[in-house]
């Protein structure tokens, strides 16, 4: 039997969306428009040092209040445009390195401005650009603009309580959608993962992919070989990706319970990706120590990177620009093409609407 995979996604789908803009150029409004991960939760303490991030070319500031709350900001002072990720967290606000001008946690007033004697002369709309924050996962998430999605809640992770563990971020020269393929993808297990999984088989059976909106699944046996995971017993995985940045996998094991590692792609720029990624055991889960799965998921990580970035194009060719081939193990590729681009047609679709309201 023959099966046939388009060489590239489907372009029309969402180029006819009553628009000019190419694909590429509505994906990067979709993720401009989406969440990402810009920091760590463990690494921000309260009043303690801000951290810079780069999202979408994006200069940012993250920093958590010393009243606990997190913040993310422009880098940029808007006064004269010193660098906010050299300056100092106060009780609600920060403070600039240059100048010591203050900016609201929150909507980002200028608060205090020590050159004034009368702190009522303060320029009424000196204000610090900011940007919606969630805490989840472990991590500090935000949207460079207005998301058109709430920010990722995975059913599987609801049902039960996960301890999350997050680890050092990896940084990879490769777009969202080129990282979120390899994550999930099955076919190069026998080339790339020969230590940390011994020997795979090279078929791939026909994988069960399903998708709705933005999310694609798959679930499969958990193939250990003889490596790091042989011995842990019968093992379901239930991967489930979401566009444009979560890839997931949550193993369930008939004797262990269930635990998950995941990767939050962020992208630093268009084909540059600050890798988050961790794990999460169940309360429940009887296995290894959330460390030791950290510590063989990293392996994992480790040995795709080399290959990875080395790849041309270093994302998705979303206009069909350079030809690509497929075979049946990459149907789940496919899908989350096809997912990210409808979330780059609907949030085109909302935009559009947006603006007829007003
Ligand atoms: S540049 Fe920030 S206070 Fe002057
Ligand atoms: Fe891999």
């Amino acid at each position: 039997m023959s099966l046939t995979i388009p060489a590239s996604v489907p372009t029309t789908e969402a180029a006819t969306s009553a628009t000019q803009k190419s694909n590429r150029e509505l994906i990067e409004q979709a993720m401009r428009h989406s969440w990402f991960p810009v920091a760590r939760s463990a690494d921000l303490t309260p009043g303690g040092t801000p951290q810079p991030a780069t999202l979408l070319g994006s200069q940012l500031v993250v920093y958590r209040d010393g009243q606990g709350r997190a913040s993310v900001a422009s880098r940029r002072c808007p006064h004269r445009g010193a660098d906010l990720s050299l300056g100092k967290v106060h009780d609600a606000s920060i403070g600039c390195p240059y100048h010591g001008w203050q900016y609201a946690s929150g909507d980002g007033l200028c608060v205090r401005v020590p050159s004034i004697e009368d702190q009522s002369k303060i320029p009424p709309k000196a204000k610090l650009q900011v940007f919606p924050v969630e805490e989840r996962y472990g991590l500090i998430w935000t949207a460079l603009e207005e998301p058109i999605e709430p920010l990722y809640r995975l059913p599987e992770w609801e049902r039960e309580e996960f301890t999350w563990l997050q680890a050092d971020p990896l940084d990879s020269p490769v777009g969202v959608a080129v990282t979120v393929e390899n994550f999930r993808d099955v076919a190069h297990f026998p080339f790339v993962h020969q230590v940390s999984m011994g020997p795979t088989p090279e078929v791939v059976e026909p994988l069960q992919v399903s998708r709705e909106g933005s999310h694609v699944w798959m679930f499969r046996p958990l193939n250990a070989g003889t490596g790091e995971w042989a011995g842990d017993g019968d093992c379901e995985m239930q991967y489930h990706c979401v566009a444009p940045g979560l890839s997931s996998i949550t193993y369930d094991y008939a004797k262990l319970g269930r635990r998950v590692v995941a990767g939050f792609p962020s992208p630093i720029s268009f084909e540059h990706v600050k890798i988050f990624w961790g794990v999460a055991n169940a309360t429940e889960f009887t296995g290894a120590p959330i460390e030791e799965n950290l510590r063989l998921e990293e392996m994992v990580y480790l040995e795709d990177i080399p290959i990875v970035e080395n790849n041309h194009p270093r994302e998705v060719p979303w206009d069909a620009e350079i030809e690509e081939f497929s075979a049946p193990a990459d149907v789940f590729t496919l899908n989350y093409r096809r997912a990210f681009l409808d979330l780059a047609r609907r949030t085109e679709e909302t935009l559009r609407a947006r603006d007829t309201a007003e």
